[in-house]
């Protein structure tokens, strides 16, 4: 019994290594911010430290701020570390996240969206657009607190799989499955981040301001596409597009499930005052 529980933590750790290295694929990431990115908007809210290896977004009463890769991409294992604002940043959302062209009507994105806090529990808000219809919102309640220390923010997307990672734990999958009659993103995609008050969130106290994020590693591991012409973007010349990455492991299913029966706190699959029937891709995401 001892040895058992001692060889399956033993395993767990194994695997947990093997994941985790695999991800940095055995890279020290020092890629410098403009390497990937470029500010958008609130220039002077945001501020590169660390040689550029990090980059600070506020909010105060007069701005926000934002940047965004200078590629397009078309598939990836997309990558970030993150700390959201501290103090009580009720009304503040910070974001990470993949989007086409956002003034399109028909556009697809993929949100990581934090919702500010008076405290834990700290909420996690994601939603997945495919042809400008969105409105597939699953939010979680993190296990840690995510003002204090940086934690991984992983999107992989590839022909197969979208599966939104915190920390390397499996939190949200979304398959392909449109020969079953569900859409899936397939338009090339910037990745942006930025700290804003939506007036949507309510009342900020901006006596608690600034409000600040921090995001690092900008190293990006994605197919760059400059045309629409995705399936360029599915050649097996791309690790993440490799067979092991079509669906969950064993061990990640494991993770997943355990993330979905403690962790999820809504999820749009199940909310029949919105859905009376549950969408079509609903019961391929299980
Ligand atoms: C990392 O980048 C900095 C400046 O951008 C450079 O000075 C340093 O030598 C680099 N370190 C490595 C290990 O490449
Ligand atoms: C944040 O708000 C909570 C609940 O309103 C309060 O208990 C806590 O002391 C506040 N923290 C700070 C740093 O103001
Ligand atoms: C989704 O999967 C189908 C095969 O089932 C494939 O033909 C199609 O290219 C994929 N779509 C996208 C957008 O990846
Ligand atoms: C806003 O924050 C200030 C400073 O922490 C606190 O004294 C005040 O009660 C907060 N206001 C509200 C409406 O929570
Ligand atoms: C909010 O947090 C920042 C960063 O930790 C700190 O510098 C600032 O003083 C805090 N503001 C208030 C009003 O507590």
């Amino acid at each position: 019994m001892d040895y058992c529980w001692v060889l399956s933590l033993f395993a767990f750790v194994v695997v947990v290594v093997v994941v985790s290295s695999v991800n940095a694929i055995g890279r020290v990431d020092n890629t410098s911010f403009y390497d990937n990115y470029h500010l958008t908007w609130g220039f002077d809210h945001a501020l590169l430290t660390n040689q550029e290896k990090e980059i600070q977004l506020s909010i105060d009463t007069s701005s926000g701020s934002g940047f965004e890769s200078n590629a397009l991409y078309g598939s990836g294992f997309f990558h970030i570390r993150m700390k959201i604002p501290e103090n009580n940043s009720s009304g503040v959302i910070s974001t990470f996240y993949l989007s086409s062209t956002p003034s399109s009507s028909d556009h697809d994105e993929i949100d990581f969206e934090f919702l500010g806090n008076n405290g834990p529990p700290y909420t996690l808000h994601t939603n997945l657009y495919t042809n400008g219809q969105g409105a597939r919102e699953q939010q979680f309640r993190l296990w840690f607190d995510p003002t204090k220390q940086f934690h991984s923010y992983n999107l992989l997307w590839n022909q197969y799989q979208i599966v939104f990672f915190v920390d390397n734990v499996p939190i949200r999958v979304f398959k392909n499955s449109t020969e079953n009659g569900a859409s899936y993103p397939s338009k090339p995609m910037h990745i942006v981040a930025s700290v804003w008050g939506p007036s949507w969130t309510g009342h900020i106290n901006w006596s608690q301001a600034p409000f600040q994020a921090h995001y690092q590693r900008f190293h990006v591991d994605g197919c760059v596409l400059n045309d629409y012409d995705i399936p360029k973007c599915y050649s097996s010349k791309y690790w993440w597009n490799n067979n092991n990455l079509w669906k969950l492991n064993p061990q990640q299913r494991g993770s997943y499930q355990n993330v979905r029966h403690n962790y999820l706190t809504y999820d749009y699959c199940s909310d029949r005052s919105r859905y009376p029937e549950p969408p079509p891709e609903c019961q391929f995401n299980q």
